[in-house]
């Protein structure tokens, strides 16, 4: 392993798994896939195969597309398909290279297939490796809406390589910020201006403790939704020409206003969301055109709401899921917000 790289642990009992981080981490494949004792494996990747290392079994390799037309049931049928091709049974192994899609897609597949394979996982993006590619969840979209189908399925081992993230454009770095200036109001603060390493490192070893303490999404997992309520509302609201991580950027300055609306927190704490969020040069404004009623409708649709509005919200004892927030708080915070 290169001497500037961190090891998080994902503690799940006998599912337990490593994050390794760092520059070259990816060389590590062989040695992964050595000690599951796959006999053969299939590499699904968005990068071009020459980015994938030799996992030392014979091997396949699937092309993947990123992006979110492709986190379909149909890419994961296709996936499960190449499997059946590749001759794969449940002794072997999946690695997965790319972005959240990817990992996403692939990681669905390695869980329908046989009814469960190994999967191991090579994210390739900032918000994948920060995020996505840690804590088993796996989902693709429907025409109706975002991850409505998926499971849980916790991976092998996630190598987080930085090289992957050399040729990052402009706005996947912001998608992945968007994650990190959320990380800061629920539990790993002071981020921004460390070296990436540090601050890829310290994101998943929060997500890695939250979900050792609640894989299955029933209690703390919740808080990794910081600033998602909005922000997946107004991902659907502009038909995802905000990006994840731009959603979550104004979903965190809007659950500050929240907060401050509901008297969980003061002026300054709420003024604090709004500089973290700018800090990483990541949009703090409510995009022109979008129209309350519609954010507060698609809201309730937001999959923590059991009944009513729902959000994480920051408070005296810290962060908290905060169910059935009266919809006149929710649009007198909306109506604070500044705009573009
Ligand atoms: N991305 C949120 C979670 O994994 O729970």
């Amino acid at each position: 392993m290169p001497s500037e790289s961190r090891r998080v642990t994902v503690e799940l009992a006998e599912r337990s798994y490593p994050v390794h981080i760092g520059s070259g981490v990816r060389q590590a494949l062989p040695g992964i896939v050595g000690r599951l004792g796959a006999r053969k494996a299939v590499v699904v990747t968005a990068r071009h195969e020459a980015e994938v290392p030799d996992p030392g079994v014979p091997y396949t390799v699937v092309p993947a597309q990123d992006g979110e037309a492709a986190k379909t049931l149909a890419t994961v049928g296709e996936l499960c398909r190449r499997f059946v091709d590749s001759g794969l049974t449940r002794s072997d192994v999946v690695v997965s290279c790319g972005g959240g899609t990817t990992t996403d897609t692939v990681g669905l597949a390695a869980a329908l297939y046989h009814r469960g394979i190994p999967v191991i996982h090579l994210p390739t993006s900032l918000l994948a490796q920060v995020d996505a590619s840690v804590g088993g969840k796996t989902a693709v979209n429907l025409p109706e809406g975002k991850n409505l189908v998926g499971t849980y399925w916790q991976p092998s081992a996630v190598l987080c390589d930085l090289d992957y993230l050399d040729t990052l454009p402009e706005r996947e770095w912001l998608n992945g910020y968007g994650e990190l200036a959320r990380c800061h109001f629920i539990g790993a603060p002071g981020l921004n201006g460390r070296p990436l390493l540090d601050q890829i490192a310290a994101s998943v070893s929060l997500k890695a403790w939250i979900v050792s303490a609640d894989e299955r999404d029933a209690g703390v997992r919740h808080l990794l939704n910081y600033g998602h309520t909005l922000g997946h509302a107004l991902e659907r609201a502009t038909g995802f020409a905000l990006r994840h991580g731009e959603g979550v950027a104004i979903g965190t300055v809007f659950a500050g206003r929240l907060a401050g609306e509901l008297g969980r927190i003061g002026p300054a704490r709420v003024a604090e969301h709004h500089d973290v969020v700018t800090s990483y040069r990541l949009p703090a404004t409510l995009p022109a055109g979008v129209d309350d009623r519609e954010l507060i409708a698609l809201m309730r649709l937001d999959k923590k709401a059991t009944t009513g509005l729902g959000f994480v919200l920051d408070g005296p004892a810290g962060p908290a899921l905060v169910r059935d927030v009266p919809e006149h708080v929710v649009a007198s915070a909306l109506a604070s917000m500044p705009r573009d």
